[in-house]
């Protein structure tokens, strides 16, 4: 029995911020975000949205009449997270009307977390094969105006289901792991915005991917040459570039242009177009390798890097299961990013500017959210989530 992802969806907000605009403001030139980052729009979430609204926007696709009652675990990963004490996938469970023999909790480590979400739910579906997690991963990058961190903001969620002999990945066992108590990320409980050291992130970036590939190889992973595919974290997609390069160098492959594009080009498409998702944004690039892939991918193996600032870093790998291109969502995933609203500097300001009010009043936010679920408003200290119609 293999055990692995069945279904694999994603979401980002309705609006969205092209760099060349954030550049024109910040006095850069536009080729620094485009060519220096590789990002080219970044996404932007409405007063309206938040990591509920995106995570149930991204899990709808998944969920049907057939698999509703029989999702026996939601793990939602997230840094931003809403509530101190209550996990955010318990509103999720309802937005979906999943059944209630159901166990959720939220989980936490930087931008890591969804994999350590994977791995636990692979555990529990080995233990017992009927049953089906649901693992959703939904971030809102925020670094604030005139940071460097500025241009790498962005947002969106990913939902995947995990099942006994999925239809689209199977997940290997072999798996290496690096931690190190280290600052080069953080967000005190009392900040909206992150606290980075934003060279540094990219040097530990660097070495937990050096220390989890030798981890990995130890547990008796494969070999660099028995990958046609590599996904990794993306805080922006030239990371992923970087990365790769050094893997290569690590491995004594010599890494050109072509094989670079061959080998990360097409995970890094959707990536690009939202800006980081933290702990999504590997999953959102593992998605996009696979409803972008020019190649039938079936059978061939794909290396995955999973990083958190702080820091834990995994090098795991998953085989593409033959037939995965008939369940793909590519359609619906291109007309979501392409029927975005553009926004103006003054747009983007305004909007992220606004973070949810902690004055424990009554407040109710304009309509602007684009997907199915919004955030109406706060009463009584309690968010209150709608259903839009769409
Ligand atoms: N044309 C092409 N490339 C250009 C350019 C231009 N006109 N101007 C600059 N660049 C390149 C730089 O050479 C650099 O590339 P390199 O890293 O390959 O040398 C890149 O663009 C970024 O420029 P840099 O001056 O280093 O940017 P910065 O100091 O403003 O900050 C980060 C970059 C990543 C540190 C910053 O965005 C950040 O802190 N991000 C948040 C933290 C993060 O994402 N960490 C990643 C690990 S989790």
């Amino acid at each position: 029995m293999s055990v692995g992802i069945d279904d694999i969806s994603f979401y980002s907000s309705g609006m969205f911020l092209p760099l060349a605009t954030l550049a024109e403001h910040n006095g850069e030139d536009p080729d620094k975000y485009r060519i220096g980052l590789g990002q080219e729009r970044m996404g932007v979430p409405a007063q309206d949205e938040d990591i509920v609204t995106l995570a149930a926007n991204a899990a709808r696709p998944l969920i049907n009449s057939d698999n509703r009652e029989n999702i026996t675990t939601v793990l939602f990963a997230t840094e931003s997270s809403i509530d101190q004490s209550k996990a955010a996938g318990v509103y999720v469970q309802r937005l979906l009307g999943l059944g209630s023999n159901c166990r959720i909790v939220e989980l936490k480590q930087a931008c890591y977390s969804a994999t350590a979400a994977l791995q636990m739910a692979c555990g529990l579906v080995a233990r017992k094969p009927e049953s089906q997690v649901l693992v959703l991963a939904s971030d809102i990058a925020r670094y604030g105006f005139d940071t460097p961190g500025e241009a790498t903001q962005g947002c969106g969620a990913i939902a995947f289901i995990v099942k006994a002999n999925p239809r689209l990945l199977a997940v290997h066992a072999e798996t290496g792991c690096y931690s190190e108590d280290v600052m080069d990320f953080w967000r005190p409980n009392y900040m909206d915005t992150a606290l980075v050291d934003g060279k540094y992130s990219t040097i530990i970036y660097l070495k937990a991917l050096r220390q989890s590939w030798k981890n990995y190889h130890e547990a008796g992973g494969l070999d660099f040459g028995d990958f046609s595919r590599f996904c990794y974290h993306l805080p922006f997609t030239k990371m992923g570039e970087k990365a790769h390069r050094k893997l290569a160098v690590t491995n004594g492959v010599s890494m050109d242009v072509e094989l670079l594009e061959k080998q990360i080009g097409s995970g890094l498409l959707y990536n690009r177009q939202i800006g980081n998702s933290y702990s999504a944004s590997l999953y959102i690039g593992l998605l996009s390798l696979l409803e972008n892939d020019q190649e039938d991918l079936s059978g061939q193996n794909v290396g995955l890097f999973s990083y958190g600032s702080g820091c834990v870093g995994e090098f795991f790998s998953v085989t593409v299961q033959p037939g995965y291109k008939q369940y793909s969502r590519r359609v619906q995933h291109v007309d979501m990013l392409e029927t975005r609203q553009e926004l103006d500097y003054e747009g983007y300001a305004s909007l992220f500017s606004h973070t949810c009010p902690k004055d424990g009043g009554e407040h109710y936010f304009p309509s602007e959210a684009a997907g199915h679920y919004r955030l109406a408003g706060i009463h009584d200290h309690k968010r209150i989530y709608t259903e839009t119609g769409d």
